[in-house]
C-alpha cells in the first residue's frame, strides 16, 4: 500500500497484524495502535512534540535499575496501576480490597516471631500493631505469611537509603492459630513519591503535588487463598482525597491510636507517647471473584 494519508495509515498497520498467530498479543496490539493513533489525531501531535515524548520515555528507561523503577512509577502516577489493580482484584463481598503494589517491596525480608520489633532501628514514634487473617466466613487463618514494609519518620523506605546495609521497618510474619499476627514498628507518615527523575518533572509541569498519604503495606499469601496486596492508611492524613498514585480505599483506613508515655500493649513502659493499630484482613478464597 502506498499513498498512505493520516487516515488510512491506522488500518494500514492494522493490517500487518494478520499473521500474529498469538490472539491475545493481536488483540492488546490492535487496541493499542487504535488509541495511540487516535491519540495522536485528536492532539495534533507535532513532530517536536513526539520527540520530546520519545526524549522522556528515554529518560525514564534510563532512570530504571534493580533499585529504582521509573516507569512502574510512571504508570502508577497516571493510574494505569491503580486501574489494572481494581479491573482485575474483583473480591467477594467483605474480603479486603487491594491496592498498589509500590515499587519498595522485597520478597525475602527478616522473618520476625510475633510481637517482635520489625523497625530496627528505623526513625519514628513507636506503633503496636495487631491484626488478624480472617477468611470471608470470619473463621481465622492460620499460617498466613504476611511481608509488610513502610517508611520511616522522613518517609523515606530502607532500600531508599543506598548506605544503609540492613533492612529496616520491613520483615514478615505467620499469623498464629487464631490468625493473629502483632508486632512493634514505626508510625508511617506521608511521603512524596520519587521526584529527581522524569516522573517527578512531568508531575510539577502538570501542576500536580507527588505525595501519598501515610500507610503500611501489606502482601499476604495463605494457602487455599488468593495473594492480598495492600495498604492500612492512616485516617486523618491529609493526603487522602489527593494520593498522587490514586490508591486510597475507604475500607483500608486505619485508626492508629496516639497514647500518652506509659504501659504499652506487650508490656513494656515508654518514657515518649506510643501508637496503636488494630485492623482485621479478610482473604477470599481461591477461585472466588
Ligand atoms: C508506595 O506506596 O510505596 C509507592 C507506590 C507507588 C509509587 C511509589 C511508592
Ligand atoms: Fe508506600
Amino acid at each position: 500500500m502506498v499513498n498512505i494519508n493520516e487516515h488510512s495509515i491506522t488500518q494500514a498497520v492494522l493490517d500487518r497484524l494478520d499473521n500474529c498467530d498469538n490472539p491475545r498479543l493481536k488483540t492488546v496490539m490492535t487496541s493499542l495502535i487504535r488509541h495511540l493513533h487516535d491519540f495522536a489525531r485528536e492532539v495534533q501531535l507535532s513532530e517536536e512534540e513526539w520527540m520530546t515524548g520519545i526524549q522522556f520515555l528515554t529518560a525514564t528507561g534510563h532512570m530504571c535499575d534493580d533499585k529504582r523503577q521509573e516507569f512502574i512509577l510512571l504508570s502508577d502516577t497516571l493510574g494505569l496501576s491503580m486501574l489494572t489493580v481494581a479491573m482485575q482484584n474483583a473480591k467477594p463481598p467483605g474480603a479486603t480490597e487491594a491496592t498498589v503494589f509500590g515499587p519498595f517491596h522485597i520478597d525475602h525480608p527478616p522473618q520476625y516471631k510475633d510481637g517482635e520489633d520489625i523497625s530496627n532501628g528505623a526513625s519514628g514514634e513507636p506503633l503496636f500493631v495487631t491484626a488478624r487473617i480472617l477468611n470471608t466466613e470470619g473463621k481465622p487463618v492460620p499460617a498466613a505469611r504476611v511481608n509488610i514494609w513502610q517508611a520511616d519518620a522522613d518517609g523515606l523506605y530502607d532500600v531508599q537509603r543506598p548506605d544503609l546495609q540492613t533492612n529496616q521497618a520491613r520483615g514478615i510474619l505467620h499469623s498464629d492459630e487464631q490468625g493473629r499476627i502483632a508486632f512493634q514498628t514505626v508510625l508511617p507518615v506521608s511521603y512524596p513519591v520519587p521526584t529527581d527523575g522524569p516522573v517527578g518533572h512531568m508531575l510539577l509541569a502538570t501542576g500536580r503535588h507527588p505525595w501519598r498519604p501515610a500507610h503500611v503495606h501489606f502482601k499476604i499469601d495463605a494457602p487455599g487463598y488468593q495473594s492480598l496486596i495492600t495498604h492500612v492508611f492512616r485516617d486523618d492524613d491529609a493526603y487522602l482525597h489527593s494520593d498522587v498514585v490514586f490508591g486510597v480505599r475507604s475500607s483500608l483506613l486505619g485508626k492508629y491510636i496516639k497514647h500518652e508515655a506509659g504501659d504499652t500493649p506487650d508490656g513494656q513502659t515508654l518514657k515518649t507517647p506510643f501508637y496503636t493499630l488494630n485492623y482485621d484482613f479478610v482473604l477470599a478464597a481461591e477461585g472466588v471473584a
